[in-house]
This record gives C-alpha cells, sequence and structure tokens, in this order.
C-alpha cells in the first residue's frame, strides 16, 4: 500500500484504530503547549492529516484555526467538518495555502511518507510565518524502543530503520533554513490496557505492522496478549518523538 492509498475500509480502521484516544493525550497536549505558543486567533497548518484527530485535538486545546492537508479522500472525508478546521486536498510538496498564512505546523507520523523530505521544508518555509516551528511527531531509527508496537512486534524496528533519522530530517530542514529547537520523547496512552489495545490493532492500518510476516505478527499478538493476561491493569502506554525546528 503506498504512503496515500487508503480506501474508505481502511480509512474507518485508521480511525477506530490508530487515533489515540483524546484522554490518553495529555503529555502531547503540554509538550505542543511548551514547544508552541498557540492561541486563538492563530493558524495551525496540519500536514498529512489523515482522520483529523490531532486537528480536532488542536482546534479544542487550543482554540487555533487548522488548516488540515490530506491527500488521500478517504481519510480527509473523516477530517470533522466544523467551524475553525478545513480539510484541503493537497501534499507537504505543494500546499494548498497562501505564503505566509501559518503560526505553527504540525506533521504527525508523516514524514516516512514524503518522497522528498527537502521540498517538503521548502514548502513549509513558504507557507508559515518567519520564526514559527514545524512539530514532528514520529518515531525514528534508533530511537523507538519505547513505542509499543516495537516493544511487542520488534521485528517492526525493521520498517522504522528505513524511516528517516533525526539528522537526516534536520538537515534537510536546514536547507530551507530550519533549524532544530527540541528533540524529545513524549508518552501517550494508547488504551486502558494492553488488552485493550490489542483488540484495538489492525495490521492493515498500520505500514509497520503490513511489513511483518505472519508468523511475526502473530507471535507479537501472542507476546501482548500473554502481558495483557499477567499484567492486566497496567495502561498501553506508548512513546514518540516530538522533533521541533524553527
Ligand atoms: C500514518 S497517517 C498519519 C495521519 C495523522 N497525521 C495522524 O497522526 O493520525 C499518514 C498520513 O500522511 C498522508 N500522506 C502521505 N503522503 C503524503 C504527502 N506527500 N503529503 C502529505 N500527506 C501525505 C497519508 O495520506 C496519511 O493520511
Amino acid at each position: 500500500m503506498a504512503g496515500t492509498d487508503y480506501d474508505a475500509r481502511v480509512a474507518e480502521e485508521y480511525r477506530l484504530a490508530r487515533e489515540v484516544p483524546r484522554q490518553g493525550l495529555g503529555a502531547w497536549r503540554e509538550a505542543v503547549a511548551d514547544a508552541a505558543a498557540l492561541a486563538p486567533g492563530m493558524t495551525l497548518l496540519d500536514v498529512g492529516a489523515g482522520t483529523g484527530a490531532f486537528a480536532s485535538a488542536f482546534h479544542d486545546w487550543f482554540g487555533v484555526r487548522v488548516l488540515a492537508v490530506e491527500p488521500a479522500e478517504a481519510m480527509r472525508s473523516l477530517i470533522p467538518r466544523v467551524e475553525g478546521i478545513e480539510a484541503l486536498d493537497g501534499h507537504a510538496d505543494a500546499l494548498p495555502v497562501p505564503d505566509g498564512c501559518a503560526d505553527a505546523a504540525w506533521l504527525g507520523s508523516v514524514v516516512h511518507h514524503l518522497p522528498d523530505l527537502a521540498s517538503a521544508a521548502r514548502e513549509l518555509r513558504r507557507a508559515l510565518k518567519p520564526g514559527a516551528p514545524v512539530l514532528i511527531r514520529n518515531v525514528f531509527p534508533g530511537r523507538c524502543d519505547r513505542d509499543l508496537r516495537v516493544r511487542f512486534f520488534p521485528e517492526t524496528a525493521r520498517s522504522i530503520d528505513t524511516y528517516p533519522t533525526v539528522e537526516r530530517t534536520c538537515d534537510a530542514f536546514a536547507t530551507a533554513g530550519f533549524s532544530r529547537v527540541v528533540l524529545r520523547a513524549v508518552p501517550q496512552q494508547s488504551a486502558a490496557n494492553l488488552a485493550e489495545f490489542a483488540d484495538r490493532i489492525r495490521r492493515d492500518t498500520d505500514s509497520k505492522l503490513r511489513s511483518l510476516t505472519d508468523d511475526e505478527f502473530n507471535r507479537g499478538m501472542d507476546r501482548l496478549r500473554a502481558s495483557a493476561a499477567i499484567v492486566p491493569d497496567q495502561p498501553a502506554t506508548s512513546w514518540m518523538d516530538l522533533l521541533v525546528l524553527a
């Protein structure tokens, strides 16, 4: 499946399986607030917005207007149609927005889908106001041990190894005048417990899980179910990086 090849079924499953429940995103809310002084009246550009979970969260948390750019029609059609969120068809290297329109940009689990990071960085430079930050939420090679998928399906690290590293991402953005400001790991509570996390897994919705053999996937599910039985009350906490460039 290509980076934008989501049909209606996969898009709906993505929404059910991959959207982190809002109550599990408290640390992300704080991390974003620390990295960008978002406030009502400001505009945030959400690039590769998917089904709009973060677009909605940013709108609700900070009162910002969100321009949610998403190339896959099936994903874009699930972005909530509410005042203050505009769902736009477009790609990271051809953003359908005016010059200097945004106070911050958000790229959530997107950089590994982009064919040309430097071109996307130049386009973000054009779309952002001077000094505005780019907030990247991603797993990066060599920094993914605390991602729950990697913990239970260790072979997923093989596909993460093909993702842009932090250094490669920073180098690409440096060509458009961005410098690294912050790199930190941030937790999320993906589900109330490991059993619920296991129940929500949909292999089709995750390129990392799709990259596994059936045996690797089944062994990972067995490991996850076994841990869920041993520690039934343990919250399903997963970590990803926040890389901020400005
Ligand atoms: C893993 S999803 C992440 C969605 C959302 N940001 C989230 O965190 O839930 C990756 C998204 O990037 C989009 N995408 C793929 N290639 C893209 C590109 N060149 N420009 C912008 N978005 C792209 C896909 O269509 C998909 O919706």
